[in-house]
């Protein structure tokens, strides 16, 4: 029987850190809530859809991924047209569908590069065993396939093809290679088959694969943390009508603490003035001041297991407040500006610091600028990235070079959605690990007096 394990089994494995076999969740009643939770609001879902009898299902499949909240784009092989008209998915998705990698059309548009980097995740569904070993082996032989390697998002596929084929060996062997790639196998599910015979290798229902697909998203890498996050501008009054601020427009602080709830963290974010949303499942703290936001964060660190600090923060304020609006009277006036505390500072130099992270905006030298700041505020990671000349504030992608003392990562230019999330997952790693070494360190400690 080659590896695939139940979609709720697998995740189930994933979160609770048990062997996939544990039954179904909706047995267990503490985790309904989480598993009913949808990831998928506001998702760029890339679909690939392969040459069996199952592809006609594609079509339910968009339309409950849509209404899910995702926004979806089809990639078809060339067999799944012969099952499915590629117009017919193009209307449930509202998005023109991909057939071609040498389309000289789609590659000024949407080619294979960029489909991948535009996905916060691939499915494959249905994956036939033909697609399956060509993956496994590594091609790119078609779009659908150069994609898939391309894409440094999670992917997932749903095996569905006749019992024999699904039990041969050779599938096996390609499955196994693939989840040892990490990549998530959703099913199958046994049944009556298109052929006539019964057993193993029918496609899931649509309902248990958006449940998979969301389910890619909830890591439960930090379940049971508490991570702290900053956001936004910070406001420096000058008088009662205006202020000091910045153009940081919090999308990045939002997205990461969206993407720590996704992780399974218990979430507090302290924002400045900002015009988003609140994520899913956190708590926002609303701050207009850069001491505000110092106030806020000193009293939440208290239990916070990881600080991530995204925010703009003023590093200056005016040193008064006029209470009155300012008069235009003379033909110059000067402002005398007063440094405001550094907050990630302050939090990495507590006694019991939680694990520190901070963002480094830099103009120039962007390596060696932010390895100083990192040290300088004795925090453990630093994300930098490049700002000014259209990139960085405001924008909706952000790329981010990552440093810690042992490591550095390049996280390449990405929906910061996106970039969050895998952000998130270097902090889950380095925090694990440093976790890890202190809890080595105190056993050395205590071995020695
Ligand atoms: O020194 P610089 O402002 O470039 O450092 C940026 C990092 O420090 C960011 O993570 C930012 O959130 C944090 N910071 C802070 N308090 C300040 C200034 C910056 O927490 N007053």
């Amino acid at each position: 029987m080659p590896p695939g394990l139940s979609v709720t089994a697998d995740f189930l494995a994933l979160y609770m850190g048990v062997p996939g076999t544990l039954g179904r969740p909706r047995q267990c009643n503490h985790l309904v809530d989480f598993f009913q939770m949808n990831y998928l609001t506001g998702k760029h879902i890339l679909l690939g859809i392969t040459g069996g009898i199952a592809a006609y299902k594609g079509a339910e499949l968009v339309r409950q991924l849509r209404l899910s909240g995702a926004d979806v784009r089809v990639v078809m092989t060339a067999a799944a047209t012969e099952f499915i008209p590629p117009l017919t998915l193009q209307a449930l998705s509202g998005n023109p569908v991909h057939t071609d990698l040498l389309d000289p059309a789609a590659e000024a548009a949407m080619g294979h590069i960029e489909l991948a980097r535009w996905a916060d995740a691939l499915l494959v569904a249905p994956a036939t065993a033909d697609f399956i070993a060509r993956v496994a082996e590594g091609r790119a032989n078609d779009l659908l396939a150069a994609v898939w390697l391309a894409c440094d998002a999670p992917v997932a596929l749903a095996p569905a093809m006749n019992r024999a084929m699904w039990e041969n060996p050779a599938t096996a062997e390609n499955l196994a290679t693939l989840q040892a790639r990490n990549i998530r196998i959703l099913g199958p599910a046994e049944g009556l088959q298109a052929c006539g015979e019964t057993g193993p290798g029918r496609l899931l229902e649509t309902d248990e694969l958006v449940a998979g697909l969301s389910a890619l998203f909830q890591t439960g890498a930090l379940a049971g943390q508490h991570v702290l996050v900053t956001a936004g501008p910070t406001r420096e009054a000058i008088d009662p009508v205006r202020y000091l601020s910045n153009y940081s427009s919090g999308r990045m602080g939002f997205a990461v603490a969206a993407a720590a709830a996704e992780a399974g963290a218990q979430v507090t974010l302290v924002s400045g003035p900002v015009s988003l949303a609140t994520p899913a499942g956190v708590e926002r703290i609303d701050v207009e001041s850069a001491a505000d936001m110092y106030s806020a964060v000193m009293q939440a660190v208290t239990t916070a297991d990881i600080f991530i600090s995204v925010a703009a923060v003023a590093d200056y304020r005016p040193a008064d407040v006029a209470p009155q609006k300012l008069k235009k009277e003379s033909a110059d006036i000067s402002l005398q500006l007063v440094r405001n505390p550094d907050i990630l500072a302050a939090v990495a130099a507590l006694p019991d610091a939680p694990f520190t992270a901070g963002f480094a905006a830099e103009t120039e030298h962007l390596e060696t600028n932010a390895q100083q700041k990192r040290r300088a505020k004795g925090v453990d990671m630093i994300a930098a990235n490049q700002v000014g000349a259209g990139l960085g504030f405001g924008r909706e992608e952000n790329a981010l070079h990552v440093f810690w003392e042992t490591g550095e990562q390049q996280l390449a230019l990405a929906d910061k959605g996106k970039l969050a999330r895998q952000l998130l997952d270097l902090i889950a790693r380095q925090f694990h690990d440093s976790h890890h070494q202190g809890k080595i360190l105190k056993f050395h400690a205590k071995d020695s007096t």
